[in-house]
């Protein structure tokens, strides 16, 4: 008779074992992580599985309760003390007695906090750095003169498998208070990271030590956000963000990286700042969730090149040219304290890898999180900011770039353009017959066309145009034929709406006639196009490159992606033509990268693995960019059609209109297309 086959769920993996094995030591030789802390000892309650019964004709598997051994001792004791739901069994203590499905729960909550869902609520599949291992040493003895820490080195090396385990020298003077204190039982926190082989004995816990804490954080250039989460059951326990306190050094990365050049001290200035901040954060986070910043024992962070060279307190100068040198690309592992973090002595920071000078490791942590590696599909993810972060690939070859799209999305460079904030205009309709607008205003729930609109404001007033809004105004002003497609206003149509207004040669759009009056300058809509150029002619790069005329998924990563809508992106010709519900915002896509790195080293090997492999290409250096850059500035594009487009939103016909600004049109915009390209 065949030994009993196992399959495990939700990993797949299956096998045979003999009878009386226990599920533990099964999931152990599958290598299905089931957390222990108590080694087996039926007091941690870390193991738990369920037995999922029924006919599994598929894999010839007919799973059964009573294919496993009875409730044992060890199951009784502890369901008496700690509570044992229904149907759940310690996979420790559970031995096996036919062929059985086993579900390995994901969400096995001993100190039930209070869960908050701000973290995307995926599951990810747990295999953290950090080991909790409980040991019972032996007690000293005169006649053995073997120290403390050298009898706890071998209890955990015969009880865990550790040999050769390193341990941090802050300990040294600890352990012999712990043990004591524990009365010879303790808790080791290990770190098992390092592709070295080695293990770290960071942290030392009198008794049973059932819980351990990682942070996952964000570093972005305007906000940072922070998740804490147990590292022993992987849910979120609390999430906080605050604002980048380094804008005050410099709205966007390039004012900041000139800050460091032209101030001796400003290098050190914005990583105290942003340190600062994150210690902050945690800070929040342990109180939400009511948990000590000592019991933080792993942390791992993402962020743009700029961003992560701060944070760890190198100078970003050379990021700030060409050939946009970075100090370090590959993942960092360094010790918290040693970047002046204040969690336990002995966590530990890995910061994932950077994909290039320009595509940082928010970049890689959106790409693991989203995936295109795994898939079959071309997926093209684009992160928006002052430079556009781009990988598109699929599960054969990855490519990635960036490209300098300047912060015109971001509402600088447009004469009514503002952060996205209370008073701007986020939501813009043009009537393609009257020409009038109607608006969203961000504070105000009703439309500008609502009669409730004015006693909704409630005291907000007006401002201006933000990122999202620019982008509609732009492509509603489009699509309602009150610019061309090379972009120029026309200014004939002033005739026909008192919103066409002259302005010196060229003519305006008054959006908003208010304190202040908001228009939409041949300026403004020229600063639009040379960010869009730039943003598809790079993408479009990568699709050559990649040898494909269109994509079948596009992702949105960063704030902006989760604000604009698709479908005007794509009127304007920023991102190529695609299935609309195929175009999703992903918008915390680095931040859940960080998370599954962080609860799950196996993920930082991958991404490591598909980083390397990430062919980089340099947008500047590349002899066609230009020419893309040209035909991106008309609107949607002079060369490439938008047929999935077309089949939701009428595009107008084509109309050229003759540059009437001064010879600021067509041939000027090549030129300065051109000066773009070159970065
Ligand atoms: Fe601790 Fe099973 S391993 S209860």
């Amino acid at each position: 008779m065949a030994d009993p086959l196992i399959l495990f769920m939700p990993s797949g993996k299956r096998g045979r074992f003999p009878e009386g094995t226990t599920v533990l030591e099964a999931a152990r030789q599958l290598g299905v992580y089931v957390e222990s802390v108590c080694g087996g000892r039926g007091t941690c309650g870390r193991c738990q599985i369920e037995v999922q019964e029924g006919q599994f004709a598929k894999h010839g598997i007919t799973s059964a309760d009573d294919h496993l051994s009875p409730f044992g001792a060890k199951e009784q004791r502890y369901a008496k003390v700690r509570d044992l739901k229904s149907g759940r069994r310690l996979s420790c203590s559970a031995t096996i007695l036919g062929d059985l499905v086993i579900d390995v729960p994901q969400d096995v909550a001993i100190n039930a906090q209070v869960v908050r869902k701000d973290a995307d609520t995926r599951v990810i599949e747990r295999n953290p750095a950090i080991q909790m291992c409980y040991v019972e040493v032996e007690e000293p003895d005169m006649h053995k003169p073997l120290g403390d820490l050298d009898r706890l080195k071998s209890a955990l090396a015969k009880d865990w498998g550790f040999e050769n385990l390193l341990v941090d020298t802050y300990l040294l003077p600890r352990v012999q208070k712990v043990l004591r204190e524990g009365q010879w039982a303790v808790t080791a926190a290990i770190h098992r990271d390092e592709e070295s082989g080695f293990a770290h004995l960071i942290a030392l816990y009198p008794g049973l030590k059932n819980e351990a804490y990682g942070i996952a954080c964000d570093i972005g250039s305007t906000t940072i956000a922070l998740h804490v989460s147990s590292l022993l059951s992987g849910r979120t326990i609390a999430s906080s963000g605050t604002s980048n306190p380094q804008i005050r050094f410099g709205e966007d990365l390039m004012s900041r990286v000139s800050y460091v050049m032209m101030n001796p001290e400003g290098r050190e200035a914005m990583t105290t700042a942003v340190r600062a901040a994150i210690g902050d954060l945690v800070d929040k986070a342990c109180t939400e969730g009511g948990i000590d910043r000592e019991d933080i024992l792993d942390a791992v962070f993402v962020g743009n090149p700029i961003m992560h060279h701060l944070f760890l307190g190198i100078d970003p100068t050379e990021l700030g040219g060409a050939p946009f040198a970075l100090a370090v690309s590959g993942p960092v592992s360094v010790k918290a304290s040693e970047i002046g973090l204040m969690l336990n002595t002995g966590a530990r920071v890995y910061v994932l890898p950077c994909i290039a000078g320009h595509v940082g490791a928010d970049a890689a942590a959106a790409t693991l999180t989203e995936g295109p590696h795994r898939q079959d599909e071309m997926m093209l993810l684009v992160d928006v900011g002052t430079n556009a972060e781009i990988v598109l690939g699929n599960s054969t070859r990855v490519v990635a770039a960036s490209s300098p799209t300047g912060p015109a999305f971001e509402g600088a460079e447009i004469s009514c353009g503002q952060r996205a904030a209370p008073g701007a205009i986020e939501r813009v309709r043009i009537d393609s017959e009257t020409l009038e607008p109607r608006f969203r205003v961000i504070g105000i729930e009703p439309w500008s066309d609502d009669p409730e609109f004015g006693k909704a404001a409630n005291g907000i007033s007006v401002t201006g145009v933000c990122g999202s809004g620019i982008i509609e105004v732009v492509a509603e002003m489009f699509l309602a034929g009150i610019i061309s497609e090379d972009g120029v206003i026309d200014g004939s149509l002033a005739a026909r709406s008192p919103r066409i207004v002259e302005n010196g040669r060229t003519f305006s759009y008054v959006l908003h006639e208010g304190s202040p009056r908001l228009t939409i300058t041949q300026n403004d809509i020229r600063a639009i196009q040379l960010a869009k150029a730039a943003l598809y002619a790079g993408i479009k790069l990568l699709m050559d490159k990649m040898n494909v005329d269109h994509v079948d998924r596009i992702g949105l990563a960063g704030a902006f992606g989760s604000f604009i809508d698709p479908k005007y992106a794509m009127v304007l010709g920023m991102i190529p033509d695609c299935d609309l519900d195929q175009v999703k915002a992903v918008g915390n896509a680095a931040g859940t990268g960080a998370r599954m790195a962080l609860l799950n080293r196996g993920y930082r090997r991958e991404i490591e693995r598909t980083v390397r492999e990430i062919e980089k290409i340099e947008t500047a250096l590349e002899p066609k960019f230009q020419d893309h850059f040209v035909a991106a500035m008309a609107l949607p594009n002079k060369e490439d059609p938008f047929p999935q487009l077309a089949k939701t939103v009428t595009l107008p016909e084509r109309k050229t209109l003759a540059a009437n600004d001064d010879g600021r049109g067509g041939g000027r915009r090549r030129r300065e297309g051109g000066r773009r390209a070159r970065g």
